[in-house]
């Protein structure tokens, strides 16, 4: 609609995929409120570097506010001279292995924080709340490719069952209030400005720094790695199309106004292919600590994105082939190494 101001509420806004995402909307000329609690679960100086580059191209059209959205008071004291439409929530507390050592994290954050937000998206009538749950639902789920329509009722983390969790708490929120809402499976994320606790972060500093890696799994496991461009693409599109409120039944198998994707690039590749391509970048060869899987952990993903490709038009076209050697540019030149 010419002249019509779009104004989106951007949750989790200065991690890895809030930010990118923000960072596509201001591009596009929309209106980008954010919040975050720039928490400390990795290193809060990546983050802040992250908001500056949002803050540089966004200028006017971008606002800030940091706040913890699990403490609902102060939530709706940051959002109450806020405007937006629409809501991307994207802060979590992410990370399966961590939730083994602290799992509040993920009562506080993905419960409590989930909650909040579905309340402001009721009580403020967004048109649409596009939240992020994660591959990890699937559990030890054994036949491949990950349908939207499997059963995923027996999770192998705690991270997993939070994730789980919000999307029956999304399910209630549409059928009782009619809110819009699209909630996406994200598959194993990476790409420049990414999180410093994820296997490609970790493997790329080591390697540069001539220490060796440690490979769970014996390296026998396969992802389904998403660039990060791919990710924001589904997200954006997802956005600019919140479900129709129609009775019909919606992927995932709802009939209020809700749906459920997986958004991955639908390929499982093989670890030791993801390290062969940091070696490749890095020039360096890697020093290889094999070790058994880790509790929590999930042997194989893969994604079929046969729903959001059939709705959306979804296709993600950037190959590890490709994108490894991007995040390792960004890595390097980030921490001039
Ligand atoms: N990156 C992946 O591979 C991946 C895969 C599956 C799902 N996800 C999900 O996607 C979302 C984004 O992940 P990411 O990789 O960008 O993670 P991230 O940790 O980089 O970003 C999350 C942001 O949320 C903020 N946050 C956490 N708790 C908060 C709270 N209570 N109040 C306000 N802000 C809070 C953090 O400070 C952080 O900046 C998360 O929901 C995550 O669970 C990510």
């Amino acid at each position: 609609m010419e002249g019509y101001i779009v104004k989106i509420l951007v949750t989790g806004v200065a991690g890895f995929i809030g930010s990118t995402v923000a960072l596509r909307l201001l591009m596009r000329g929309d209106h980008v409120v954010g919040i975050d609690s720039i928490n400390d679960y990795y290193d809060p100086q990546l983050k802040r570097d992250r908001l500056a580059r949002i803050a540089e191209a966004g200028g006017d059209r971008f606002a800030f506010e940091q706040v913890d959205f699990a403490h609902h008071e102060a939530l709706d004291a940051a959002l109450a001279d806020k405007a937006f439409d629409r809501i991307v929530h994207l802060g979590a507390q992410a990370g399966v292995r961590y939730s083994i050592e602290n799992p509040r994290a993920y009562l506080h954050a993905n419960l409590a924080g989930h909650l909040n937000m579905l309340e402001v998206a009721r009580h403020r009538g967004a048109e649409h709340m596009v939240y992020a749950s994660s591959s990890s639902v699937y559990g030890g789920n054994d036949t491949l490719p990950f349908r939207v329509e499997d059963r995923v009722d027996q999770p192998l983390s705690l991270y997993a069952a939070t994730k789980k969790a919000d999307e029956l708490m999304s399910e209630t929120y549409a059928h009782l209030y009619r809110l819009p809402q699209t909630g996406l499976r994200f598959f194993t994320v990476y790409g420049p400005w990414g999180r410093p606790d994820m296997a490609m972060w970790l493997f790329t500093k080591a390697i540069l720094e001539g220490r060796p890696i440690q490979v769970f799994g014996e390296g026998d496991m396969r992802r389904d790695f998403t660039y990060i461009d791919d990710i924001v693409s589904g997200i954006v599109a997802c956005l600019d199309n919140p479900p129709p409120d129609d009775g019909e039944q919606k992927a995932g198998g709802s009939v209020s106004p809700h749906r459920l994707y997986n958004i991955g690039n639908s390929r499982s590749e093989n670890l030791s292919e993801m390290i062969a391509l940091i070696e490749q970048a890095c020039e360096r060869e890697a020093d290889k600590e094999l070790l058994p899987m880790q509790p929590g952990d999930v042997r194989d993903t893969f994604a079929d994105i046969s729903a959001i490709e059939r709705d959306l038009g979804f296709a993600p076209t950037t190959t590890i082939a490709e994108g490894v050697p991007r995040f390792v540019d960004w890595y390097r030149d980030y921490h001039g190494v």
